[in-house]
């Protein structure tokens, strides 16, 4: 019989799982944040070059939030102290408060009025930066909703930058571009760094799992860290959800390796646990009366589907997959109705579509949804053998 000593260490260890896994937080420890090397030196550069200043931008979950919040660990400066902060932005921020609040946070007294304008931070700025260097993040840029505030941020970046003043601002958010993410008439130009924030590569998801199997003692055969990364289509989210229920799983049954069937089970718990708003999404959009109707297949196919650079696929992409998913050849006006209906509102727009008809491509709105169905497959046993990675 195990001795109690020996139960409680299973069980820390089953907690310690739950800590370096993070699939609901961003990454704020340098030693459990895993690739980004060239996002990093980027970002550091722009601290370093007085009046340059910096936007992140990419999908949501790539780790954007996480890189903001690690790169000011790499900055050292012999005089000055590096004091950083993030600033969230949401719908109702406006210029003077997200500035009120930047100021409160850097301990900067100041009262911003609301005719303060970009000349008028940069005062107050340059007052205080002989003492400190700061770094002010500007994060979720994108829901900002006035195109004022945006316009004005921008303007306060080109002012900054004009004046070398020696502080850095970093622009974050979701976007397929700088221009869609800043006022479109910014001509910022040189000083600011442009770091676009790709899905993460193999070996970067790879380290992500395999940073935590150090930290925790623990091992990962190695056709499950393969089936991780694959899983995870390069979202740091999924191998963080993934990990965290398959070493847990090991560590309940009292193993510090983690094997395929501690991952199948994990996989299950995956789905139950995901977000609620991707599994409410899944099931408004595969919700049908019939029994014998194809949502859930031809979703499964669209997951499976070969995708162009910017995860756009073509009715013609779904046919292999389906057909293979059916065991049996379906053809496009077999599941044409149910694209088109993953695109409107009574499924909850899962897809969004671009193009002209005929040639319409699809995508899937929420990056973090393809996984989530791959996953459904897997679970569910109807992801066809030649698709199971
Ligand atoms: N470089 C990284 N190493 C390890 N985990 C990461 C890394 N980047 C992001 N993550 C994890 O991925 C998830 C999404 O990260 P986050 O920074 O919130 O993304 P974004 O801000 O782009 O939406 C979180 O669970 C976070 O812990
Ligand atoms: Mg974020």
């Amino acid at each position: 019989m195990a001795s109690r000593r020996e139960l409680d260490d299973w069980t820390a260890l089953w907690n310690e799982v739950a800590q370096v896994f993070s699939p609901g937080a961003p990454i704020d420890e340098s030693d459990l944040f895993a690739g980004r090397i060239t996002q990093l030196g980027d970002l550091i550069n722009a601290v370093n070059q007085r009046g340059h200043h910096a936007i992140i931008f990419g999908e949501r979950g790539v780790g954007k939030t996480s890189l903001a919040n690690i790169f000011t660990n790499y900055v050292h400066r012999p005089v000055s102290r590096v004091v950083a902060k993030r600033i969230n932005c949401d719908g109702i921020s406006n210029f003077q408060n997200l500035w009120q609040r930047s100021f409160a946070e850097l301990g900067i007294e100041a009262h911003v009025t609301a005719s303060f304008g970009p000349d008028d931070i940069r005062m107050t700025l340059d007052s205080v930066s002989a003492n400190y260097l700061p770094i002010i993040v500007f994060d979720e840029f994108d829901r900002l909703s006035s195109g004022r505030t945006k316009a004005l941020l921008a303007d306060t970046i080109k002012t900054l930058s004009d004046h070398s003043t020696s502080t850095t601002i970093v622009v974050v958010g979701v976007a397929n571009s700088v221009s869609e993410l800043l006022a479109e008439h910014a001509s910022i130009g040189r000083a600011l760094a442009e770091i676009p924030m790709p899905r993460m590569s193999d070996d970067e998801i790879s380290e992500i799992i395999d940073k935590r199997a150090k930290r925790l003692g623990m091992s990962v055969d190695a056709d499950v860290l393969r089936r991780i990364v694959a899983y995870s289509q390069g979202l740091p989210h999924y191998a963080h959800l993934i990990g965290l229920y398959a070493f847990q799983e090991a560590a309940r049954l009292k193993t510090r390796n983690i094997d395929k069937f501690h991952l199948s089970n994990a996989i299950r718990s995956c789905i139950d646990k995901a977000q609620q708003t991707i599994r409410d999404s899944y099931d408004r959009a595969t919700y049908s009366p019939r029994s014998d109707n194809l949502f859930k297949q031809v979703l499964l196919a669209c997951s499976l589907a070969k995708v162009d650079s910017q995860g756009f696929f073509a009715a013609a992409d779904v046919v292999q997959p389906l057909s293979a998913i059916m065991a049996k050849h379906y053809d496009i006006p077999s599941f044409a109705r149910h694209l088109k209906e993953f695109c409107s509102t009574g499924r909850g727009f899962l897809l969004e579509q671009t193009g002209v008809k005929r040639k319409f491509r699809y995508r899937f709105k929420d990056p973090l949804m393809r996984p989530f169905i791959t996953l459904q497959g897997v679970a569910s046993d109807t992801i066809p053998r030649a698709y199971n990675p």
